[in-house]
């Protein structure tokens, strides 16, 4: 029997959809972008290359046919421009809003900057997406917004005080769109992810994320520090799982299923100490003075919650996620990428 995303790729391979993915030149939207232009999808893409690149687009482009890419339109533009976020959403059936700014310590030395994007931002893009009938509005939301709730798994509906101004936007953006349902009928679908990761994750730059970091830092062998003892543990999920998980999204035609959040992990917690010796086991065959590579402790970092695991079972039930990639699956899978891009 195929899976509810294989029925689902096959079905957009016999019908071409308007999608626009806003962040499309930063890891998850390029990622999005690669896997609908695949599908013969057409694509508009908005994003003012704060912390996306023109390289992911030339990744993308090599791995993609010619005809493939020429469905694809690129705006470059800021989301904190109403007029920008019109013209992106003109003719649009489905959009992936994955623009914001990342990272709780950029959001804790900068918070204006960060809700700017975050909040200002992401009200522009709903108002115009609302505006311009698209047929569903997917958005990037974040496991932060659990804040300092203690219960593990993490299950949708229970959710506590957000630890930082990123998760304080993270938590804006479902209450918008809670209220965006109520008052205007209009249907969205938030995607809280938990700790995405693989090909074309930044490695670079202060808030780059844990395991790009890593990587690079064992290529090149620098010293790789944990925060705190390492057992702080989180769900890490490959980028085809939340891949899936949109695309799942934006065209659930089950009604139960929108105006809802729902969690985007795989569903099984590994601590840093466990991701530290999985990155060193996959870099030491190309690089032996990994071998004798040992990470240093320092202070657990403000902000962070100590452990994370989500219940993915709604996802699962309204919408059909299956997540195909555990942590070592993807791991092996983006590992080529980490090598040539360190
Ligand atoms: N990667 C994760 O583990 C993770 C976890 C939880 C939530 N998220 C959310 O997922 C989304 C995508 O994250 P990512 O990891 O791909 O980050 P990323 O930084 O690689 O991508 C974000 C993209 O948005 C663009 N952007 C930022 N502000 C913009 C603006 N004002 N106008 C237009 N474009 C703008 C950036 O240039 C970049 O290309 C974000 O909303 C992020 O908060 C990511």
């Amino acid at each position: 029997m195929p899976t509810q995303y294989e029925e689902l790729a096959q079905h957009l391979q016999s019908r071409q959809y308007t999608w626009l993915i806003t962040g499309v030149a930063g890891f998850i939207g390029s990622n999005l972008l690669e896997t609908l232009l695949k599908l013969e999808q057409k694509v508009i893409g908005l994003d003012n290359f704060s912390t996306g690149f023109q390289h992911n687009f030339d990744e993308v482009r090599s791995l993609v046919s010619a005809e493939q890419w020429r469905f694809f339109t690129f705006i470059e533009g800021d989301i904190r421009d109403k007029d920008v976020c019109r013209e992106a959403c003109q003719d649009v059936d489905y959009v992936l809003h994955q623009a914001a700014l990342g990272s709780v310590p950029r959001s804790i030395e900068d918070p204006i900057t960060t809700n700017e994007n975050n909040i200002s931002g992401f009200l522009n893009m709903l108002v115009a997406a609302r505006d311009a009938e698209v047929q569903r509005f997917v958005y990037a939301a974040s496991s932060s917004t659990y804040g300092d709730h203690p219960d593990l798994p993490k299950v949708e509906e229970k959710i506590g005080n957000p630890l930082s101004p990123y998760a304080v936007t993270k938590l804006v953006n479902e209450l918008y769109t809670d209220v965006f349902a109520r008052t205007y009928n209009f249907r969205t679908i938030g995607l809280r992810y938990f700790n995405i990761f693989g090909q074309r994750q930044d490695p670079n730059g202060a808030y780059a994320a844990v395991i790009p970091k890593w990587f690079a830092g064992l290529i090149n062998n620098e010293t790789v520090f944990i925060n705190g003892d390492g057992e702080t543990s989180r769900d890490f999920c490959f980028i085809e799982n939340a891949v899936q998980a949109n695309l799942l999204a934006a065209t659930a035609t089950n009604e139960d299923a929108t105006n809802q959040v729902y969690n985007v992990a795989f569903g099984e917690r590994t601590s840093l100490n466990e991701l530290y010796d999985y990155i060193k086991e996959r870099v030491e065959p190309s690089n032996i003075t990994a071998r004798d590579a040992k990470p240093e402790y320092r202070d657990f970092r403000a902000g962070d919650v100590r452990h994370s695991l989500a219940d993915i079972s709604k996802a699962a039930k309204l919408l059909g996620y299956a997540p195909l990639f555990s942590v070592k699956e993807g791991l092996d899978k983006a590992t080529e990428w980490y090598l040539d891009n360190a």
